[in-house]
């Protein structure tokens, strides 16, 4: 569905339908997701360029699109490795053979919430060194775990096995309206048989940094457009977010 959204070539005609419904209900989604994805080729490309990262683990990385993550940080350096997680067999079968181009970018099928078999992965100890920064994207992913699975816990196990000078970076589905919050949580519950776990709000993604002794790099955690953008971003059919994407990226200390 998010491939779609994309006007990405890799989906079915299930999710067509699905996503012609979602976005009935919610039509702001489609900007939505380009916003989104324009904010992680942008800071991808700014840790590669003025931070020096060379090693990426991209969790819920969903299916590959133009310019995907290897790409961005093989322009800047053609050594730099990408381990992309993802739990969707699809993302796997299809991205394993768009993305396995090179012997420096690999897929792994994993939850990302079992960072102990993600970081004991054949992919991840041929790819990454962990003396070395790394930085670790979960960008639109955690509103898919419910908070029985705790994200401030899971940011916290994966931080702990990255170097200094390592960044994270993470954002997530917030509204400031808790009927939206609601409404929406409820919506996302039913359309993917249970698959989805909460719209929180901007103060839980600040905790997810805070908590965890991340400092965010400039400008802070924002509304994801709003993160260096570069262009004008595609907007929502409405006057204003009723939920968006908020979030950055945070040093580990
Ligand atoms: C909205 S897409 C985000 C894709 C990409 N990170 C981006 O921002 O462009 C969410 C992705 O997370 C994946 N996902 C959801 N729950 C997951 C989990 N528990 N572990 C790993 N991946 C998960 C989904 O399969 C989907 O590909």
């Amino acid at each position: 569905m998010y491939d779609h959204l994309l006007d990405g070539k890799d989906n079915f005609s299930a999710d067509r339908a699905a996503c012609d419904h979602l976005l009935r209900q919610v039509p702001s989604m489609k900007a939505l997701a380009l916003n989104n994805r324009a904010f992680l080729q942008r800071i991808v490309r700014v840790l590669a360029e003025d931070h020096g990262i060379r090693q990426f683990i991209d969790h819920g990385s969903g299916l590959p699109t133009q310019d995907n993550v290897h790409q961005i940080a093989q322009r800047v350096d053609a050594s730099s490795r990408v381990v992309y997680v993802d739990t969707d067999p699809i993302v796997r079968s299809v991205g394993g053979a768009l993305l396995e181009t090179d012997d420096r970018t690999a897929v792994l099928q994993a939850d990302m919430r079992d960072t102990e078999r993600i970081f004991g992965s054949e992919q991840v100890e041929r790819l990454i060194d962990f003396g070395e920064p790394v930085a670790a994207l979960f960008v639109s992913v955690l509103h898919c775990i419910p908070d029985a699975d705790e994200p401030v816990e899971l940011i916290r196990r994966v931080r702990d096995r990255l170097a200094a000078g390592s960044v994270m970076v993470i954002c997530q589905l917030v509204s400031e309206s808790p009927a939206v919050r609601e409404d929406v949580s409820a919506f996302m519950d039913r359309e993917t048989q249970g698959h989805w776990g909460r719209v929180r709000t901007r103060a839980d993604v600040e905790g997810y940094f805070r908590d965890n002794g991340l400092r965010p790099l400039e400008p802070g955690l924002v509304e994801v457009s709003r993160w260096r953008p570069e262009a004008e971003p595609a907007a929502p059919p409405q006057l204003s977010f009723e939920w968006e994407e908020f979030g950055g990226a945070g040093f580990v200390p």
